[in-house]
């Protein structure tokens, strides 16, 4: 049977829904069931979410959680976050709470530009092209003017135009690599119509446009979030060794980079799953992170920690390049109401937030790993997780929970427990 269609994008969702289910389900009804029981009763709400994207045929759920207690440059927050993975959210609350009674995380902003390029061959003579650029160069800000009329009102706009000769690296290959401010925006679509702007005014016989687009390479949008204490304020058992292991993991993750993708692995489950929550891009978060961790030519962890003078500390330097305005930010409710949880931040605070999110999951993961193993506090969730499925009741949850304090949970060992708890009934 072909398994091709087209015209597809014309058929409205029912079609669309009948075509899936002829072609892949052998006409089986369930599946429609299974599709529509994701559907939202208000009509309005699920328009708007099959507008989102093309060919939508139901919604998707990921949990939207919150996480309390944060303490950020002395102000209280409760972190609104998006994820599928168990105990991210739970190790989120630890760590803001034992945070918390130690200061509290402190994050500053350390540059706010974002770049996009105009990519283009040229053939001629450097020189002549040069003389182009510089002759130009002040047209190329007259041809965004109403683009950027609004943005420069908001104190953004853009900042510098620059010719760059990547000759060296691909024959013929210029750029115009241009600064962006966008301020509380992501302004992916801003930077890209300037930039197609930009490529226009500047294109000539002799100058082939390949393509005009923004980086998510953002290493001049920037933000470092930090936690320090005395070390023997750090672990109840034996702080010394403790932030000795601490230091020592963060080195591993410095040295070898199958640690540090999985180190940083962890980081980006803090920092996506509030990245989601408010309606930004997480892809282009992970994206321009994992590149700046490997900005030194080799791939090292986002975090770094350090004791000097008895005194620890934790840091993360991360670019994020995040809207509080724009996109999705309003338009998803509940990205709105994650904003307003956040009293309506700056995209600086934001980023701030979220690089602490980022450096709380962080500390979670390596104190777990370096005491009792990561294992304990997920083999409880998937533990609960497993009971859940297996239909048990209140009181047979307990004992399973019990049960298993000192034993290794796999599914069948779980299965096997809970078919002898009924059967023993
Ligand atoms: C799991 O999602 C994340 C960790 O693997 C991170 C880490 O190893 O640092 C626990």
């Amino acid at each position: 049977m072909l398994k091709t269609v087209s015209g597809f994008s014309k058929l409205n969702k029912f079609e669309k829904i009948d075509w899936l289910v002829s072609t892949f389900f052998n006409e089986d009804e369930k599946i429609k069931r299974v599709l529509e029981q994701y559907w939202n009763s208000n009509k309005v709400l699920q328009d708007l979410h099959d507008d989102f994207i093309e060919n939508t045929i139901s919604n998707f759920y990921i949990p939207f959680a919150i996480a309390p207690n944060f303490v950020i440059n002395g102000k209280d927050y409760t972190i609104p976050m998006t994820i599928e993975e168990s105990s991210v959210v739970a190790a989120a609350s630890l760590v803001a709470k034992f945070w918390s009674t130690r200061g509290g995380f402190k994050a500053e902003v350390l540059s706010t530009t974002k770049i996009g390029q105009v990519h283009f061959m040229y053939e001629g003579d450097k020189k002549e092209l040069q003389k182009y650029f510089n002759l130009k160069k002040e047209d190329l800000f007259k041809a965004t003017e109403s683009i950027t009329k609004n943005m420069r009102k908001r104190g953004g706009g853009i900042l510098a135009v620059e010719l760059r000769d990547k000759t060296a690296a691909l024959a013929n290959y210029y750029q115009l690599h241009v600064t962006f401010e966008t301020a509380n925006s992501m302004g992916a679509n801003f930077i890209n119509s300037c930039l197609e702007a930009i490529a226009n005014e500047f294109k000539k016989d002799d100058i082939q446009i390949v393509m005009s687009i923004l980086s998510n390479y953002v290493p001049e949008c920037l933000v470092r979030a930090e936690v320090s204490c005395r070390v023997e304020e750090l672990y109840a058992e034996n702080a010394e060794l403790f932030a000795q292991k601490f230091i020592q993991a963060v080195q591993i993750a410095n040295a070898e980079p199958h640690r540090a993708v999985t180190h940083n692995k962890g980081i980006m489950n803090g920092v996506d799953a509030v990245v989601l929550a408010t309606g930004n891009d997480f892809r282009a978060i992970e994206a321009g992170a994992h590149a700046y961790a490997a900005r030194s030519g080799k791939y090292k962890s986002l975090t770094n920690a350090s004791i000097e003078n008895g005194i620890f500390k934790f840091w993360i330097e991360i670019p994020l390049a995040l809207g509080t305005v724009g996109g999705l930010t309003a338009l998803h409710p509940l990205s709105k109401l994650s904003l307003q949880l956040l009293e309506n931040p700056s995209a600086k605070e934001l980023m701030e937030i979220v690089a602490v999110a980022g450096l709380a999951q962080n500390f979670a993961a390596l104190r777990a790993l370096t005491t009792t193993g990561i294992q304990k506090g997920h083999m409880k969730m998937h533990l609960t997780n497993i009971i859940k499925q297996l239909g048990a009741s209140e009181d047979e949850k307990q004992f399973l929970i019990k049960y298993f304090e000192n034993k290794t949970v796999t599914h069948n060992a779980v299965v096997e427990a809970y078919n002898k708890l009924v059967q023993d009934k």
